[in-house]
């Protein structure tokens, strides 16, 4: 084993959260201004120790529910590169508030999977990575669509169908997204579970939810060609009157969403998995963006983050 390392990205879902799960489009970004590293460092002993946020000690005892995922992954490289005896130290540094729907245990899983590859020289296929990152989100969150672990390991927007090669979706030099945080944690697994479980009891009211959706990512993907931020601002409210009828939206989330669009959004929406986490609203300027930013501290968010769809074309 060598001294190695890898990085990803925080995640935000433009659009397309749950019904991507059913097979309906989404659009995703990496935000490459919030980082997570895992760097690997060889030990002599046999001793594989973690130094994480999430948890700190022995692989062998990461039994907590945050890390299993992850620690079953990690087991399961091992495995693979027939080093379960190996000494280590994983050190995870991550910039992603976790469970806030920014993507941060595929971020994980994504920045390990790379550093075990680094460390064992062996080349990664984009392909393979998201195979191995589908371990742990298939442990964490149940049914995973594959889209955080996409949009984590890009460099660009995403345009992702379940099932399908993620690829790159051009976004327009203008416009700026403003993204806050409730301050309470998202759940991914429960949220996803409680939109399978209104389709399984009533699929007539529920599915068209979901197909409207899809229908609000194919507009908003037109509107992004077309430069269209006040259509594209609609679909994102289209999406969000959706997600809210799927019932994983919350009063803290429709609390930022109204600041929002009282300061001038040209639309905002839940991001992620919600019933907690994070919202997004597109601005039309930076000014404007300003503007709901300050507008959304005032609300309550706990933490705002700004991105210029300008940065999108950046490939550093
Ligand atoms: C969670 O970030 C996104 C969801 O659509 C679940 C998934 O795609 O696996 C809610």
């Amino acid at each position: 084993m060598l001294k190695a390392s890898g990085e990803s990205f925080a995640k935000i879902i433009l659009i397309g959260e749950h019904a991507v799960v059913y097979g309906q489009p989404a659009i995703a970004l990496p935000v490459k201004s919030i980082k997570l590293t895992a760097t690997l460092i060889p030990r002599a002993d046999q001793q594989q120790l973690i130094a994480s946020t999430f948890y700190h000690g022995p692989l062998a005892a990461a039994k907590t529910s945050n890390f299993a995922g992850i620690a079953h992954l990690l087991r399961a490289l091992l495995t693979f590169f027939g080093a379960q005896q190996q000494g280590f130290d994983l050190m995870i540094v991550s910039d992603l508030p976790p469970e806030r729907g920014m993507g941060s245990s595929a971020a994980t899983a994504t920045a390990v999977v790379r550093a075990m590859y680094q460390a064992f020289a062996v080349p990664l296929p984009h392909a393979t990575l998201l195979r191995w990152t589908a371990i742990s989100e298939k442990l964490l969150h149940g049914n995973p669509s594959g889209l955080d672990a996409a949009t984590t390991s890009a460099q660009r927007p995403q345009w992702f169908v379940k099932h399908q090669a993620p690829h790159a979706i051009a976004f327009p030099s203008n416009g700026t997204l403003v993204i806050a945080d409730t301050g309470v944690a998202g759940q991914t697994k429960q949220a996803v579970a409680a939109v399978a479980a209104r389709l399984n009891a009533d699929a007539n009211r529920y599915q068209p939810k979901i197909t409207a959706i899809g229908q609000a990512v194919r507009q908003a993907a037109i509107a992004l060609a077309d430069d269209q931020l006040c259509a594209l601002g609609q679909q994102l409210n289209v999406a969000q009157t959706q997600l809210a009828a799927l019932g994983v939206s919350t009063p803290a989330l429709d609390h930022l969403i109204q600041a929002a669009q009282a300061a001038g959004a040209l639309g905002a929406k839940l991001t992620g998995s919600g019933l907690g986490g994070c919202m997004i609203a597109l601005a039309k300027d930076h000014a404007a963006a300003q503007a709901i930013a300050q507008a959304l501290t005032e609300a309550g968010a706990s933490a705002v983050w700004q991105y210029d769809f300008a940065q999108s074309e950046d490939h550093s």
